[in-house]
C-alpha cells in the first residue's frame, strides 16, 4: 500500500524514511495505486545529474487529462471542477462541472487540431483569469500539444520574446481583460507582439470585455463560433511519460527568460500527490488558489493538482481590492472555502488595511491556509494565523519554484508543529541540503547555507527549452551532483528549513521573480544612460522594491532627472511590465566596480539598505572614489 495520504507526523516520519530509502518503490507505489495508464512504464528513475538527465516511468504512456478530467466523470460528473469567480461581483459566480469541463475540453482540443496544431507543436496562452484559460491549458495537453502560458500582465516585448523562444505556431488570447475597475487590451498586446513573431499563424480571440479589437484576416478567429461548432468528444492524444507537458517562462540572472520544461507523468504525479497531502484536501472541500495560472503556482495548484484529485478549484478573475478590500473574504464566505492559498505580498497588503474588511465575513469554513512565493515575514504569519485562520487554520508556509513543478518544503498541516517563518520539513521524496561556500554539504543543525537538493523528484523541470547548456549551468553547476535552488536557507536545532531569500541575482517583488539582468539592459536602452544596476531593498507590502542607480552619458547630464526618471520607468513597463518598474532611482557619476569590472553589488545593496556605515574594505575597488559620492546622494 502506498502512503498517497498521510494524516499524522509519525505518519510522515514513516513515509518520508521509505521515500528516502527505496525512493522507486516508494514513487512507483504510488503511480500504480492513484494514476491511469495507458501503458505501464518499463523503468521507474534514470538519472544523473552531471549531464544533467532524469527520466521518471520511461515507456510508461498516459494522457494527463485522462486523468484530471475523464477518470472522474463515473463518480464525480456533476461535481463542479472548477468555480469560476469573476472580476465584478454581481457578474455571478460560473460552476463548471467534471462533464462540462470534458465537453468544453475536447471542443477546444477538436479546434485546436482543425486549426492545425499538433502533438509536439508550441501554443502560447496570452488570456486572464476566465475558463477559457484552465480549459485552453487543458485542450493543449489533450492533443499533446506543449503549452506555454504567459502571464497577461507582461508587455508586448516580453510576450514576444517567449512566443519566440519556443516557435509558438498559435496564440490563444481575448479582446481584453479586466483588472479591478480598468480594462486592458490583451489583443492589442498580441497584435504588437506579433509584429516581431514570424512563427504564428493563428490567434484564438476569447470574447470577455465585449471591446473593439483589430481581427487580422487570415491570421485571427473569433473563439467561440469555433467551438460551438466542433465535436464534443475528442480521444486523448497518448503521450509518453517523458513528454514535455508544457513550458513555462522564468526569470534568471541573465537577459533571455529561461523556458522551463515539464514532463508528464512525473508533474502529473507530483502535483497531484502534494496537493492532496499539503492541503489534507477532502472531497468536499472547496479549494481556492488565488494565484494566476499564468505562473507555476496556478498550473500545479489551481489546474493540475486539484484536477487531479477531483477537486472543486476557484479560478478568480479579480483582485484583492475591489470593489473593496473585503472582496477575498466575500468569496471565502459566498464559496464557503475550505482551503485558501495566497502569497505573503498580498497578505501584507490586507492587513495593512485593518481587520473591518474581515470581520463582516464568515470565516468559519477555513481548515488550511496557505503561503508560497517569497518568504513571509513574522508580522504578516501572525496577521494570516490570528485573524483569517483564527488560530485554527494551521498555515502552510510551501517553499518550492517553478523549476521544482511542486512543492518541496511544507509543513503537513495537522501533522507538522508550524513555526512562523518557517517552511519546516522537506516534502516525502525530497532530499534538501546546504552547502558551504567551498562546495561542501552542511551537516548537523543550527546551520545555514545555500539550498540544493541531492537526489531527483519526479516534477523537476527537465531542460530549458532550446538550451539545455543552461539549465546545467545554472542548476547543476554550482554544486557537484546537487540541483542548485539559488536559494539560502537554515535548519534550526529541530531540523525545520527556514528560507532565508535569493542569493544570486533575481529579486523577488510582490511575490514576482525579477532577474536583474533584463531590467538593466531595459534602461541601458535609454539614450541618455550609460549603465546600471538594479538592487532590491526592503518594502513594506512587495517585500522587496528595486533601486536602480543609474549612469547618465554626458549627453544625459543638465535634464531633467524627474523627468528622465519617468522615461526609465516607460521603457521597463514596455520591455518586461509594470511589474518590474523601479520605485528609486539614484543617479551616480559612475557604479563600483571590481578590478576585473564587475559591478559591486554588494554595496550598492548596503546603501539601498541604508546601511552605508558597514561597507567594508572598499580599497580594492577599481574606483573607490565613487562610494562616498553614492552614500552622499542616497535616497
Ligand atoms: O526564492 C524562493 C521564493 O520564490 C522562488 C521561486 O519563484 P518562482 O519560480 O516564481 O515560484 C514561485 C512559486 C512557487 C524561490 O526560489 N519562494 C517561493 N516560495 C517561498 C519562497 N521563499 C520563501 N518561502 C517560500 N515559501
Amino acid at each position: 500500500m502506498s502512503n498517497y495520504h498521510i494524516k499524522n507526523l509519525e505518519e510522515y516520519f514513516q513515509v518520508y524514511r521509505k521515500s528516502v530509502r527505496n525512493p522507486e518503490l516508494f514513487w512507483e507505489e504510488i503511480a500504480e495505486e492513484h494514476f491511469m495508464w495507458r501503458k505501464k512504464w518499463d523503468k521507474v528513475l534514470q538519472w544523473d545529474f552531471s549531464k544533467p538527465e532524469v527520466k521518471w516511468f520511461n515507456g510508461g504512456k498516459l494522457n494527463i487529462t485522462e486523468n484530471c478530467i475523464d477518470r472522474h466523470l463515473h463518480t464525480r460528473g456533476d461535481k463542479t471542477a472548477i468555480l469560476f469567480e469573476p472580476n465584478t461581483p454581481n457578474e455571478g459566480a460560473q460552476h463548471i462541472t467534471y462533464k462540462q469541463l470534458h465537453e468544453r475540453v475536447c471542443r477546444f482540443a477538436n479546434v485546436l487540431k482543425e486549426q492545425g496544431v499538433n502533438k509536439g507543436d508550441r501554443v502560447c496562452i496570452y488570456l486572464p483569469m476566465i475558463p477559457e484559460l484552465a480549459i485552453s491549458v487543458l485542450a493543449c495537453a489533450r492533443i499533446g500539444a506543449i503549452h506555454s502560458v504567459v502571464f497577461a500582465g507582461f508587455s508586448a516585448q516580453a510576450l514576444a520574446t517567449r512566443i519566440n523562444d519556443s516557435d509558438c505556431k498559435m496564440v490563444i488570447t481575448s479582446d481584453g481583460s479586466y483588472r479591478g475597475a480598468k480594462t486592458i487590451d490583451l489583443k492589442g498586446i498580441v497584435d504588437d507582439a506579433l509584429e516581431h513573431c514570424s512563427c504564428v499563424d493563428t490567434v484564438l480571440v476569447a470574447k470577455r470585455i465585449q471591446s473593439d479589437v483589430n481581427m487580422k484576416e487570415g491570421r485571427d478567429h473569433w473563439l467561440q463560433p469555433l467551438l460551438d461548432e466542433a465535436y464534443i468528444d475528442f480521444p486523448p492524444e497518448v503521450m509518453d511519460a517523458e513528454d514535455p507537458l508544457f513550458i513555462l517562462y522564468t526569470s534568471g540572472s541573465t537577459g533571455q527568460p529561461k523556458g522551463m520544461v515539464h514532463s508528464t507523468a512525473g508533474y502529473m504525479i507530483y502535483s497531484a500527490y502534494t496537493f492532496k497531502n499539503v492541503f489534507q484536501y477532502k472531497e468536499e472541500d472547496v479549494y481556492w488558489c488565488t494565484a494566476d495560472i499564468g505562473w507555476i503556482t496556478g498550473h500545479s495548484y489551481i489546474v493540475y493538482g486539484p484536477l487531479a484529485n477531483g477537486a472543486t478549484t476557484v479560478m478568480f478573475e479579480g483582485v484583492p481590492s475591489y470593489p473593496d478590500f473585503g472582496r477575498f473574504w466575500e468569496i471565502v464566505e459566498k464559496h464557503k472555502i475550505t482551503q485558501f492559498y495566497t502569497a505573503p505580498t498580498a497578505i501584507r497588503a490586507l492587513a495593512k488595511e485593518g481587520v473591518s474588511h474581515l470581520e463582516k465575513y464568515d470565516l468559519s469554513s477555513l481548515k488550511v491556509l496557505g503561503t508560497v512565493g517569497e518568504p513571509i515575514n513574522e508580522e504578516a504569519w501572525h496577521w494570516y494565523d490570528d485573524n483569517v485562520g483564527k488560530k485554527k487554520a494551521p498555515i502552510v508556509d510551501t517553499w518550492w519554484q517553478t523549476e521544482t513543478g511542486g512543492i518541496m518544503i511544507t509543513p503537513i498541516p495537522f501533522a507538522t508543529p508550524t513555526k512562523p517563518t518557517y517552511a519546516t520539513l522537506p516534502f516525502p521524496g525530497i532530499q534538501p541540503a546546504l552547502m558551504d561556500g567551498n562546495g561542501n554539504e552542511i551537516n548537523g543543525n543550527q546551520v545555514d547555507g545555500r539550498l540544493c537538493v541531492k537526489f531527483p523528484w519526479p516534477s523537476m523541470a527537465r531542460t530549458i527549452w532550446g538550451n539545455h547548456q543552461r539549465y546545467k549551468d545554472t542548476y547543476f553547476s554550482a554544486f557537484e551532483k546537487m540541483y542548485f535552488t539559488g536559494d539560502g536557507a537554515l535548519r534550526d536545532e529541530v531540523g525545520y528549513y527556514r528560507i532565508t531569500g535569493r542569493v544570486d541575482d533575481v529579486i523577488i517583488v510582490s511575490g514576482h521573480n525579477l532577474g536583474t539582468a533584463p531590467i538593466e539592459d531595459a534602461i541601458n536602452e535609454h539614450p541618455a544612460v550609460a549603465e546600471s544596476a538594479i538592487v532590491g531593498f526592503p518594502h513594506d507590502i512587495k517585500g522587496n522594491a528595486l533601486y536602480g542607480y543609474v549612469t547618465l552619458k554626458d549627453t544625459g547630464e543638465g535634464r531633467n532627472h524627474d523627468n528622465l526618471r519617468k522615461e526609465i520607468n516607460q521603457i521597463i513597463t514596455e520591455q518586461i511590465g509594470p511589474i518590474a518598474k523601479l520605485d528609486t532611482i539614484q543617479f551616480t557619476n559612475g557604479l563600483p566596480k571590481t578590478r576585473s569590472g564587475k559591478i559591486m553589488r554588494r554595496i550598492l545593496r548596503k546603501i539601498a539598505h541604508k546601511d552605508a556605515d558597514n561597507l567594508g574594505d572598499i580599497s580594492t575597488l577599481l574606483n573607490p572614489e565613487v562610494v562616498q559620492d553614492i552614500k552622499d546622494n542616497a535616497m
